[in-house]
């Protein structure tokens, strides 16, 4: 057997713990698979009185002090699972400055940074994986780089980040409020430190940055990626959504559209006979279209403490096989060049809107007017009166149609004077 292969970890938290859980319960099957023990030398915390949950191997050195970990000539992985921004990255450049390979679970990190993080690993030839940080456990990362490699990618589409589709899930089939969901999603360990990167699609779109180099060895800054969250669903869109056989999900999308990329994050309704619609609860699903394999999906939990440190565990893994020859980004320019964009308003889609009007003659006829000058075609309608109300809601699907025109068609009707409260509108997949 070769000699161990030695880690240090910086963070204790739900992700670290789960590390420490899966190294000893697995320690058997890690020696068989690789032919090494993988072992704990240093962990970092912020707080050294804080208790911890899990047994440290015996021998394992707790600080508070990151560069402890640098600074041990015996490392050879650094397993960054803090999360944040500016400690995280000046430990990673430290690391890859001193020779080491780097872990990581920190998507966002590296969808602000990652352009630069990966030229400094590809220049010291050292990995610097990061399976965790999309879709942790789902094993998306090495789909791409590696099993999908051969195919060029015509769209991909994923429910991304667990905490959404907990409390979406929520709402949808036990009627739970949207506070109460998420302040389970927050106990249950899936939530960001900041539970507003969760629900207002940030996380997501780090995510899909990631993905995106990924599949197209392209960089989409993360600036310029449309994104919009779930913080004003409703449960009577998400009901009216189920009448016409959809079910809302938080969605982000990366597809090529004539050689441009076209990518955002959005919720949409999903129609319940596709795959997506069915995942629930913490779980995510990435579907992928490869233009030989054609449409494959990735389905598994995203986020809580053992299916993200099983991803983590798999690139150290993968680190004890590959340190001589890295494959960070999948590609071998680097840096990677910039993605060419296709302007989200030019993006087509179909819609579901939900007006809430007064209910009197010439309302439907005129707002039908002002989607027929815009080119915008009707694919079903409901209008459900309310006992005692002034005002209805009135829903239409429509076929596919430019956001350009949508947005400007929504901006003359709301303007309308039978219109009682803004418009609500949805992408549909
Ligand atoms: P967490 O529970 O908040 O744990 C963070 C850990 O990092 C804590 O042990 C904390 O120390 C330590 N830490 C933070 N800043 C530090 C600093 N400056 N120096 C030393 N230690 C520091 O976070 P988590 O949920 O495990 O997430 C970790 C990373 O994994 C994040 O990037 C997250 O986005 C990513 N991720 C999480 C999940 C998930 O399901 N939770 C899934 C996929 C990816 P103290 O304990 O002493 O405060
Ligand atoms: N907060 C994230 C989620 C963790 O809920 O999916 C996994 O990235």
């Amino acid at each position: 057997m070769g000699k161990p292969v030695v880690i240090g970890l910086a963070g204790l938290g739900t992700v670290g713990q789960g590390l420490v859980r899966i190294l000893a319960e697995n320690a058997d099957w890690i020696r068989r698979r690789i032919g090494h023990d993988i072992l704990l030398k240093r962990a970092v915390v912020r707080d050294l009185n804080k208790p911890r949950g899990v047994e440290l191997p015996e021998g394992t050195v707790v600080s508070d002090r990151l560069m402890d970990l640098v600074e041990d000539p015996e490392i050879e992985v650094v397993c960054e699972l803090m999360g944040g921004l500016s400690a995280a990255e000046e430990l990673m450049r430290a690391a890859l400055a001193a020779g080491k390979h780097v872990v990581t679970a920190n998507k966002h990190l590296l969808a602000e940074r990652g352009q630069e993080l990966f030229a400094l690993a590809g220049e010291r030839e050292r990995c610097l994986y990061y399976e965790a940080s999309c879709v942790g456990g789902v094993p998306v990362v090495q789909a791409l780089k590696e099993s999908l490699a051969g195919n060029r990618i015509v769209k991909l589409t994923g429910i991304m980040n667990g905490t959404a589709n907990f409390i979406l899930s929520e709402m949808t089939s036990n009627g739970l409020d949207f506070e109460t969901a998420l302040a389970e999603a927050q106990a249950l360990g899936y939530a960001e430190a900041d539970p507003s990167f969760d629900i207002d699609g940030i996380d997501t779109a780090h995510k899909l940055v990631l993905l995106a180099r990924l599949a197209y060895g392209q960089h989409y800054p993360l600036s310029e990626l449309p994104v919009r969250g779930i913080r004003d669903v409703s449960r009577e869109d998400i009901a009216f959504a189920r009448e016409f056989g959809y079910r809302l999900k938080l969605i982000g999308q990366v597809r090529e559209v004539d050689g441009r990329l076209e990518a955002g994050v959005f919720p949409a309704l999903v129609k319940y006979t596709f795959l997506l619609a069915r995942v629930g609860g913490n779980y995510n699903a990435v579907r992928i279209e490869g233009n030989a394999v054609g449409p494959i999906m990735l389905h598994g939990q995203g986020a809580g403490d053992l299916p993200t440190a099983s991803a983590v565990l798999a690139d150290i893994m993968a680190i004890a096989r590959d340190a001589r020859k890295p494959n960070n980004t999948g590609f071998p320019e680097n840096p990677l060049p910039a993605a060419p964009i296709l302007p989200p308003e030019d993006a087509e889609s179909q819609y579901y809107f939900r007006f809430r009007v007064a209910d009197r003659p010439g309302v439907m006829a005129a707002i039908t007017r002002v989607m027929a000058d815009r080119d915008i075609s009707i694919a079903q309608a409901i209008q459900k009166g309310e006992e005692g109300a002034s005002d209805v809601s009135l829903v239409i699907i429509t076929h596919e149609a430019p956001a350009r025109m949508v947005h400007d068609a929504l901006a003359t009707i709301d303007a309308m004077d039978f219109v009682t409260a803004p418009t609500v509108n949805y992408r549909i997949l």
